[in-house]
Order: C-alpha cells, then structure tokens, then sequence
C-alpha cells in the first residue's frame, strides 16, 4: 500500500513539475482539460478510460471516468465527482488508492450550484475539471 502511494505521489510530482511553466494567471480561467492531464491522467488514462501507466501498480484499479454519467441514470453526479477529487466527502467505501486534491488545487474559488438553489464556493480548478470529465462521458 505505501509502495503504491509513493509510486503514485512520484508520478504527481514528476507530472506537476513537467506541466508547471508557464504559471497560470490569477485571472485566466483554469483549463481542465490540462489540470486532468497533469493531475488524472497517469491513473484514470488519457480518455479517462481507468488505463493509465500507473494503473496496474495500484491496489484498487482507477475507476473508468468515462461512465460515471452512465452509472448514475444518465446523470452526471458533479457534486460526487468534486467532493472526491477534494477529498473532503468520499464514501466509506472508498480506499486510499488515489490522492486528496483539496489542497493542492485550491486556489480562486467560483460558485457552484449544487442542488436546488444552494451554491457552495468551491475552488475553480476542480469546477474545471468537472467539466473536463462531464465532456469525457460516453452517450
Ligand atoms: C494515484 C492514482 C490516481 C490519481 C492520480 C487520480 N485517481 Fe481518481 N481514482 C483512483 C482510484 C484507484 C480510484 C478508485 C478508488 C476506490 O474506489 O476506492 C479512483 C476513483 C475516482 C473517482 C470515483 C469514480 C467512481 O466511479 O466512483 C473519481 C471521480 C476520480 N477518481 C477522479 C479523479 C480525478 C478528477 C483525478 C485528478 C484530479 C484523479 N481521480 C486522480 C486513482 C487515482
């Protein structure tokens, strides 16, 4: 298990110091398509598919991003994929396979509605990435 998180932390660092320049600006709008790129893609695989080149080192397989809208009635479940990317809401169920992005990508937080009427501050990079991976969802 330690193993495989240092793997995974190694791959992160690697990644965010590849994709580190140029900065983005406080006022530019975070693209998520490269926050998943640098962030995502070594497990959850380029399209998203559960096939990245770290996968078959972790203990738990990286979950396939491209049917989560398929997996909840045609819905996709934004709030779900947010406060897991955070960490700050993940079901019991859930291992320690794949990092806690909270803290790392937080930042310029934007409003997010997250049900009937209530909106939350939430940071802008992981709005960003919701979109990317809502995109990512197969018909
Ligand atoms: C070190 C590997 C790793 C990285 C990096 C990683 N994940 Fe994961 N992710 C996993 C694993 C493993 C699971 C399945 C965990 C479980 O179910 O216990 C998972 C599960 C998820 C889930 C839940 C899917 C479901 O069907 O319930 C979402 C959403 C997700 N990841 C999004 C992301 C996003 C977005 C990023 C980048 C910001 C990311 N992950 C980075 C390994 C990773």
């Amino acid at each position: 298990m330690r193993k495989t998180w240092i793997l995974g932390l190694a791959a992160l660092a690697a990644s965010s110091v590849a994709g580190c320049v140029p900065q983005e600006r406080e006022h530019t709008q975070p693209s998520g398509k490269r926050l998943y790129a640098e962030n995502c893609a070594a497990c959850h695989g380029p399209s998203g598919q559960g096939d990245g080149t770290l996968a078959k080192d972790l203990f738990m397989p990286p979950s396939d991003l491209t049917a989560l809208s398929a997996n909840n009635d045609g819905i996709f479940p934004r709030n779900y994929v947010v406060s897991t990317m955070d960490g700050y809401a993940r079901g019991e169920h859930f291992s320690g396979a794949m990092p806690e992005f909270g803290v790392k990508l937080a930042g310029k937080d934007v409003i997010m509605e997250t049900g009937d009427g209530v909106v939350t501050p939430t940071p802008a990079a992981l709005v960003a990435l919701a979109d990317y991976i809502e995109s990512l969802q197969a018909d």
